[in-house]
């Protein structure tokens, strides 16, 4: 007797898309990017490969975050973590759009782009753009010796291995990891975030590994939620504050490979326009776990709910109240309020996968997607 395989199905160890195998690495992936570079005692990040000196961080007034796709949504993150731990005013840019604007930069800006394959043409270009009004410019991306690694200043690697789906997934999770550690180096350095914080950041990013193993050992439940979208046209992921970047890319990700239309919305907005569109027939996800929005989003949640919609909460694993106000709630372990969306994340990646899985699309290549997009 002869058991057929197949290279790919060899890679695919066992799983049935790489989409899946890489949502599963995310454990190992994140622990890799942060592997070495935390001090718990010390509440510090060591980022030996950057190449700016302490007073050139002190002095820094502004950040640009430029990026597309996935990696743009992990720039909103990047943004609030900016702001908040390392008192930098912060833009995030897209690429394309960035290229030919007038951008009013003094030079004394810092560029951080934020790119997987380190080789989108429109991220290639507007780094350059900025380059040449003589920012400084750090790169965070997933692939060694890529195009945007000779372009940058300094490179932060996410050593998340290879991704071959072309929806990404363990590659965002490491970014955020990547933006954590970059915001807490910048924050220390510049006296905003204290030790006390940040050693209770670097604990709780430890503990993501972990956390994370849990969710992917209860992705059950996740599946049998995925029923109540397969079938659907429109649907909305809503968010507030940290929870709008996961939102968003909770949005993408099924659009992405399960071709259902899905829109990304700051809660707050949602009176703003596309709270015409819901009915019985488009499914909220409202991420919805504890932190100081966590009263507003249950209003939007209400706002909602008025207009009979289906509502699918991600809420933290200890919050009865939630049960109240929606349909389904999908759990997250507790974790540090600024560290929750890459579980959250995570949720969604599955719902997705799953959803795509229901309406037997073609997963790791979505129809009229490439991986890396190296032309205009
Ligand atoms: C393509 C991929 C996306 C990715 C985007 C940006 O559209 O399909 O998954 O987010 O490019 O890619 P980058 O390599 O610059 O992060």
């Amino acid at each position: 007797e002869t058991i057929e395989w197949t290279l790919e199905a060899a890679e695919k160890a066992g799983y049935e898309h790489f989409m899946l195998k890489e949502i599963h690495e995310q454990p190992t992936s994140i622990q890799n990017t942060f592997a070495g570079k935390l001090s718990e005692l010390e509440g510090t990040v060591t980022l030996d490969e950057l190449y700016l000196e302490r007073d050139e961080i002190k002095r820094l007034k502004r950040v640009t975050i430029i990026a597309c796709g996935t990696s743009w949504n992990a720039g909103i993150l990047g943004k609030y973590l900016f702001e908040k731990l390392a008192g930098l005013h912060t833009d995030v840019e897209t690429a394309s759009e960035f290229r030919y604007s007038n951008p009013v930069l003094c030079g004394e800006e810092l560029t951080i782009a934020i790119t997987q394959s380190g080789e989108t043409a429109d991220t290639l270009a507007a780094v350059r753009s900025s380059s040449s009004y003589g920012c400084r410019s750090i790169a965070i991306t997933n692939v060694v010796g890529s195009t945007i690694t000779r372009e940058s200043d300094s490179v932060l690697y996410t050593r998340s291995g290879p991704e071959i789906g072309v929806a990404a997934t363990k590659t965002f999770t490491a970014q955020l990891v990547a933006l954590y550690m970059l915001a807490i180096h910048l924050g220390r350095i510049r006296g905003v975030v204290s030790a006390n914080e940040a050693k209770d950041l670097i604990v709780g990013m430890k503990r993501l590994p972990g956390q994370i193993q849990k969710i992917l050992n209860k992705k059950e439940m996740i599946k049998e939620c995925a029923a109540q979208f397969a079938d659907k046209r429109d649907c909305f992921f809503i968010g507030r504050y940290l929870n709008y970047p996961v939102a968003l890319e909770g949005a993408l990700k099924l659009k992405e490979i399960s071709y259902i239309h899905a829109e990304g919305y700051a809660a707050g907005e949602l009176k703003h326009g596309p709270l015409a569109l819901i009915t019985d027939e488009t499914p909220v996800v409202a991420i919805a776990t504890r932190g100081h929005t966590y009263e507003k989003i249950l209003s939007n949640i209400k706002e909602v709910k008025a207009r009979n919609a289906t509502v699918i909460a991600v809420a933290d694993d200890d919050d009865t109240e939630i049960d109240k106000y929606v349909d389904i709630v999908l759990r997250v372990p507790s974790s540090h309020e600024l560290l929750a969306p890459v579980l959250s994340s995570v949720v969604l990646q599955l719902l997705s996968y799953y959803t795509a899985l229901a309406k037997d699309c073609s997963i790791d290549k979505p129809r009229n997607l490439a991986k890396s997009v190296t032309v205009e």
